[in-house]
């Protein structure tokens, strides 16, 4: 897989996201553009690049039967919820070191807030 040609391409967003973030509140739909080329949540979500991310919050890591974790993953024995996803998603290597999730990290903090209340939409989908 070549994850590193990607990145630029997956970045340049939250990048924009981050320039304009300063007049109006960060909206997640648009924050989880970045995720989507990896994720999928909704109605019939399914393993992709990434697992899907539905129903997230008290699943535990690594859980989802149609995607192949990383070992780390695994193993990390994370239950996600906000807190645990929030400082994930600030930098995925910190908590989870060996993870296959190539993502910068997301450093604002409201924008990782308002990414998981639209991923909280997605909680009674499984
Ligand atoms: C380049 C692809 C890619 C992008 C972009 C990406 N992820 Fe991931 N993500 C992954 C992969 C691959 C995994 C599985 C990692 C592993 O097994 O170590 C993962 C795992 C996760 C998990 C753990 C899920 C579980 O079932 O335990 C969460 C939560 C997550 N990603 C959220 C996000 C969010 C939110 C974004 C956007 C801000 C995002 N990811 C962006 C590829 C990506």
């Amino acid at each position: 897989m070549k994850v590193s040609r990607l990145l630029p391409s997956l970045l340049l967003p939250v990048l924009l996201q981050a320039c304009s973030s300063s007049d109006k509140p960060p909206d997640g739909a648009v924050l989880f553009k970045t995720c989507a080329s990896c994720h999928q949540v909704g109605a019939n979500a399914r393993a992709g690049f990434g697992p899907q991310l539905n129903g997230l919050f008290g699943r535990r890591a690594g859980s989802t039967p149609d995607f192949a974790y990383s070992p780390a993953m695994k193993q990390s024995g994370i239950v996600w919820d906000d807190a645990t996803l929030s400082t994930f998603l600030q930098d995925p290597e910190k908590v989870v070191p060996g993870t296959r999730m190539r993502f910068w990290g997301i450093g604002d903090e409201r924008e990782r807030k308002a990414l998981l209340d639209y991923l909280r939409s997605f909680q009674d989908l499984h």
